[in-house]
């Protein structure tokens, strides 16, 4: 129904209206009395061998939502009901920011992919950290932390302090973004040095809490082998959790879309269906070259089960949806998990 009503009349509209409008709807659909009871009948799959102990928490299931879909954290328990196995919210920052001027989310239809340069608008970290407190118990949720636009790469440290303080009770683990190419400078924080430093002062302010919370890195599909040994090489050295690739790319190969209208959308950050290979070769990547070393979630081009589980046999221990949700709907999320538990017999 979703792909042959909903999508038609959804895709006919522009895409940041209609993403506000959808997070409307579904709020709407699950505070009418039955709605959660009707969501989770339709949505969840809920079986014992989809679940996967990491970082000390138990996931209910694989299959995760990716950073940017919901950066306030407003439809959470929302997301839960429609069967993810765990929510990651963010990019928040210490203070609010706007993002980026409209237009600044374009759909490629043919490609089945977005092209975004948002810009980290969010409400701020309080905010969040607010809302999140209000969650429904049991559902794990990622903050996924960035810098604001105005704050010097030098300085930005400080920023990613300031967001894991304030999430730090209200979040299971957290996600170090510095690969969104939105925001001017970001992606040199990426180099061993600037990097070593945030992750680094992270880990000392984790390790020093009573329950220390696991710190995951976020990384770009357009990094060089070179690049991604240095990451391996970060990943043992500063002892974080884990690693999240991929995010969107710079990247316009391949394309479909004409390069007339590619110029007329201009910058951005490339998601869906032609980052699934590049971003599932970085998995493999870091896999295999770490001899496994830590747990890396996939996100990038999952459209169908096969993808996620190409995700999985490359060495991700979970997977997040983002543009694939959008195009294919809640039922990804349910066909995925199924086929996970078919392959499990
Ligand atoms: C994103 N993504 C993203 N990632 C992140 O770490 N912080 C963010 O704020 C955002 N914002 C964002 C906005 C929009 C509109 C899109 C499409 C994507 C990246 C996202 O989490 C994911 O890594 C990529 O989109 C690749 O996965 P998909 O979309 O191909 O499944």
């Amino acid at each position: 129904m979703y792909k042959n009503l909903v999508r038609p009349i959804l895709f006919l509209f522009d895409p940041e209206k209609v993403h506000y409008f959808t997070f409307s709807l579904i709020k709407f659909l699950y505070s009418i009395p039955g709605g959660p009871f009707i969501f989770k009948t339709l949505f969840q799959v809920n079986d014992k061998r989809l679940e996967r102990e990491l970082f000390g928490l138990t996931f209910k299931n694989p299959v995760g939502l990716a950073a940017g879909l919901d950066k306030d954290g407003v439809l959470v328990n929302e997301m839960d009901a429609l069967g993810f196995g765990f929510i990651e919210i963010g990019t928040l920052t210490p203070e609010p920011q706007p993002g980026n001027d409209k237009p600044r989310l374009f759909r490629l239809k043919s490609d089945k992919a977005l092209i975004n340069r948002m810009g980290f608008n969010n409400g701020g970290v309080k905010a969040g950290a607010e809302r999140l407190r209000k969650r429904h118990p049991g559902i794990l949720v990622g903050g996924n932390i960035g810098k604001n636009k105005w704050t010097a790469n030098e300085e930005a440290y400080k920023d990613y302090e300031k967001c894991f303080e304030a999430l730090y009770d209200c979040v299971d683990y957290f996600v170090v973004n510095v690969s969104s190419p939105n925001t001017p400078g970001l992606r040199a924080l990426q180099e061993k040095g600037p990097l070593k430093e945030i992750l680094n002062k992270l880990m000392i302010k984790s390790s020093s809490q009573s329950k220390p919370k696991s710190i995951l890195l976020k990384i770009a599909p357009d990094l060089t082998e070179g690049q991604l040994d240095d990451i391996i090489e970060i990943v043992q050295e500063t002892k974080i959790g884990g690693v999240i690739a991929t995010n969107t790319t710079i990247s316009r190969a391949g394309l479909l879309e004409t390069t007339a209208s590619l110029e007329k959308i201009g910058a951005g950050g490339l998601s869906g269906k032609p980052l699934l290979k590049q971003s599932t070769f970085v998995v493999k990547y870091l896999s295999e070259k770490s001899n496994k070393s830590f747990p890396i979630i996939a996100v990038g081009g999952i459209f169908s089960p096969e993808d996620a589980i190409e995700k999985l046999e490359a060495g991700a221990a979970l997977v997040h949806l983002y543009t694939g949700f959008i195009y294919e709907g809640p039922t990804l999320i349910k066909a995925i998990n199924k086929e996970i538990l078919k392959r499990a017999r």
